[in-house]
C-alpha cells in the first residue's frame, strides 16, 4: 500500500482507456483517497461514474481554464477528504486546431489559445489556486502528463507541441516556488504514444504509435505502466524529485535508430 493515507485529486478519466482512469484505478489499488474531475461535457458521457464507483471517489464537475471552477473543485475536495491534497494529476490536453485539422502553417489563432489554456495553463492555474487557497500538504506531489513533441518535432502533433513545452516550463517553475513554499513537488511524465480518445485524435497516430513500438528498446510505455510510474511518484520514495520532466517512454527519446527500423529499411 505504497499511497496508504494519501488523499488526492485527479483529473482526465474520461473512459477506461484514458491514462487518468488507469492512474485513479492503481492510485485505488495503493491505498489513496480521491476525488475525479472532469470537464461538465465529459461527464455528460457518464462513464466516469464507473469509476467514482470502483474507487469510491466523488466526481466533481470542472472546467479547468476556469479559475472559478478550480476553486469549487478544491472547496468540495477538501471537505469530501476532509483534509489538504498530497497529489494532483493534471491528465487534460485538448486543440481545436488538431481537432479540425488545421495545418501548422494555418492556425487559427483562437484556436491556438484555447490549445495553450486547456493543456497548458489549466495546470498554472491548478497550482495558483492551489498556493492561494493553501490546498497542498507538505511534501505534496503534483504531475501533468507530456509529450516528447515538447523538446522534437513531430508534424502531425501541431500546435499541441507549444502546449507541451508550455507545460513543462510550468511544471519547473511553478515546482521552484512550492518546493520553497512547503516542500510540495512538481513534475511532467513524458509519456509513450498511448492508445487513447486524445491520442488517437492526432492524424497518423497509430502508425507512429507502431514507429515509435519499434524504436523503443523496452517498447512504448503503456497507459498501465504511465499509472505505476504517477504512484512512484506520489509516494513518499520520490521525495526530492521536482522540477523534472521525466521520460516514461522505453528509451525512446535517447533513441536515434533502432535495428528494427533499419530492418524496415533494408
Ligand atoms: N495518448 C497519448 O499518446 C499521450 C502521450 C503523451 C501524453 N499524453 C497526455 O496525457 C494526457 C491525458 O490524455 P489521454 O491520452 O489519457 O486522453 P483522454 O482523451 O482520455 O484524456 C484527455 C482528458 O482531457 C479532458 N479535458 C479536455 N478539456 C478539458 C477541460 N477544459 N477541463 C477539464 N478537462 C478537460 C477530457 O475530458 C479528457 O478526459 C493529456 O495531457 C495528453 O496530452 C497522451
Amino acid at each position: 500500500m505504497m499511497l496508504k493515507g494519501k488523499k488526492g485529486i485527479i483529473s482526465g478519466a474520461l473512459d477506461e482507456s484514458s491514462i487518468a482512469w488507469k492512474v485513479a484505478e492503481r492510485c485505488h489499488e495503493e491505498g489513496a483517497i480521491f476525488t475525479l474531475t472532469n470537464a461538465p461535457m465529459a461527464m455528460r458521457m457518464g462513464k466516469i461514474n464507473e469509476l467514482g464507483e470502483k474507487c469510491n471517489s466523488k466526481i466533481i464537475g470542472a472546467d479547468l481554464t476556469s479559475v472559478e471552477d478550480i476553486e469549487n473543485l478544491y472547496e468540495d475536495s477538501l471537505n469530501e477528504l476532509n483534509g489538504k491534497v498530497d497529489f494532483i494529476l493534471h491528465s487534460v490536453g485538448m486543440s481545436p486546431n488538431v481537432r479540425k485539422k488545421k495545418e501548422y502553417g494555418d492556425l487559427n489563432y483562437e484556436w491556438l489559445n484555447k490549445t495553450l489554456d486547456v493543456s497548458a495553463i489549466s495546470f498554472h492555474k491548478m497550482l495558483q489556486v492551489a498556493e492561494k487557497k493553501e490546498v497542498l500538504n507538505d511534501w505534496s506531489s503534483s504531475v501533468a502528463l507530456s509529450y516528447v513533441a515538447a523538446q522534437r518535432t513531430f508534424p502531425f502533433y501541431s500546435d499541441m507541441a507549444e502546449a507541451k513545452s508550455l507545460l513543462e516550463s510550468i511544471a519547473r517553475s511553478y515546482g521552484y516556488r512550492l518546493g520553497k513554499l512547503n516542500k510540495s513537488r512538481v513534475n511532467t511524465i513524458s509519456q509513450s504514444p498511448t492508445i487513447t480518445t486524445a491520442g488517437s485524435g492526432i492524424s497518423g497516430f497509430q502508425s507512429f504509435f507502431n514507429y515509435a513500438e519499434k524504436m523503443s528498446p523496452l517498447g512504448n510505455a503503456t497507459a498501465d505502466e504511465c499509472a505505476d510510474y504517477c504512484i512512484f511518484l506520489f509516494s513518499d520514495l520520490s521525495k526530492k524529485i521536482t522540477m523534472q520532466n521525466l521520460f516514461h517512454d522505453g528509451g525512446f527519446s535517447s533513441t536515434g535508430i533502432s535495428e528494427d527500423i533499419i530492418d524496415d529499411f533494408s
